[in-house]
């Protein structure tokens, strides 16, 4: 599920994205987004990230939504914990970032947290 994430002037300023939207036993998916670097430090990827998961636990009606985040990436860890994402652990060479498997910190929230 692709959604934009819009600035106060209704501007498109980033992307965010509910992917991997699994059913049965798991009920789960994972969330990415990005935001313009000239829209950064405004608290739209923090909003944009509560709405997202508000609909993956209302709409979409899922148990859980993932995130994860390169170990540096220290303002996304932040708009993740600002909306009750709790870290449960760390995967190796998780994901290839600019030709390199990279490590990640793997989040989580479950539905009725945070
Ligand atoms: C990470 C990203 C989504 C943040 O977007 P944003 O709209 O600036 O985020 P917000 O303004 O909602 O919140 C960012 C928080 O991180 C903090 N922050 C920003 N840079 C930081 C840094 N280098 N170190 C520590 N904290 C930092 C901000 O102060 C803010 O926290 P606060 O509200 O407590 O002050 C954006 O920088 C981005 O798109 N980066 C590139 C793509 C990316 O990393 N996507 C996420 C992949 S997991």
């Amino acid at each position: 599920m692709p959604f934009v994430v819009l600035n106060d002037h209704g501007e498109v300023a980033g992307r965010i994205t509910l992917s991997n939207i699994a059913r049965g036993p798991l009920q789960s998916c994972t969330m990415g987004y990005w935001v313009a670097e000239d829209q950064t430090g405004k608290g739209l990827a923090t909003e944009a990230v509560r709405a997202a998961t508000a609909c993956a636990f209302t709409e979409v009606g899922l148990h859980r939504v993932q995130a994860e985040t390169l170990l540096a990436n220290v303002a996304s860890q932040k708009v993740l914990a600002k909306n009750g994402f709790k870290q449960y652990g760390l995967a190796p060479e998780y994901l290839k970032i600019a030709g390199v498997w990279q490590d990640h910190l793997m989040f989580q929230r479950l539905n009725g947290t945070g």
